[in-house]
């Protein structure tokens, strides 16, 4: 049954999300004190929600919140931006110069348009950034970001992609992750201590 079949892809989809989040949280556990090598950096040439030209020292010169999603994913993604309007309102000014960063997984589909229709609604923090495959590629790999097109019934796809907020510093290096499902409290405290480190 077509139903059952999409139950099961369904399930074996949050599984893959939940191994991600699980890996990078491993990862957050067990790095050191100073940011970790090997995550972060690259260099790519990628647009805006504005249509702007952005590169790699978009995250460089103050604490951000970098996200990997794509704007027409069912859960994950609407549960993070709903996540991350709550960070921001609940930071209020503490927040400083700390911005966010939804890098789509899905530029074929993410138009600038629609990236920014999708982060107006979380802050004006925001910044949503697509471009070509090519150099999405490229953030996605200095970030060993997982994502991947998972093929859908007739001609659509869907992607499976990870499901964490990296933390990173005002020099534009890893800090750590927010998990997906983290609570709200442990979310703002990593937050507020990249905010005092940066
Ligand atoms: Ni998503």
């Amino acid at each position: 049954m077509a139903e059952a079949r999409l139950g099961r892809l369904r399930l074996m989809l949050w599984a893959a999300v939940v191994a991600a989040a699980v890996a990078a949280s491993v990862i957050y556990v067990t790095r050191g004190p100073d940011s970790v090598p090997g995550i972060g950096g690259g260099t790519y040439s990628l647009i805006d929600h504005n249509g702007n030209a952005v590169d790699q020292s978009m995250l460089v010169g103050q604490p951000s919140l970098l996200f990997f999603g794509f704007t027409h994913c069912p859960d994950v993604c609407p549960t993070t931006m709903a996540e991350m309007q709550l960070w921001f309102e609940q930071l209020g000014d503490d927040a400083g110069d700390l911005k966010g960063f939804f890098v789509s997984v899905d530029p074929s589909r993410d138009t600038p348009e629609l990236i920014k229709g999708y982060v107006s609604f979380v802050s004006d923090r925001m910044v949503g950034v697509t471009g070509t495959q090519e150099e999405i590629d490229k953030i996605v790999s200095a970030w060993k970001v997982f994502a991947e097109k998972v093929p859908l019934e007739g001609d659509d796809y869907t992607m499976n992609h990870t499901a964490s907020v990296f933390l990173v510093n005002d020099r534009g290096e890893f800090e750590g992750v927010i998990s997906y499902g983290e609570s709200t409290d442990i979310a703002l405290n990593k937050i507020r201590n990249l905010i005092s480190i940066s």
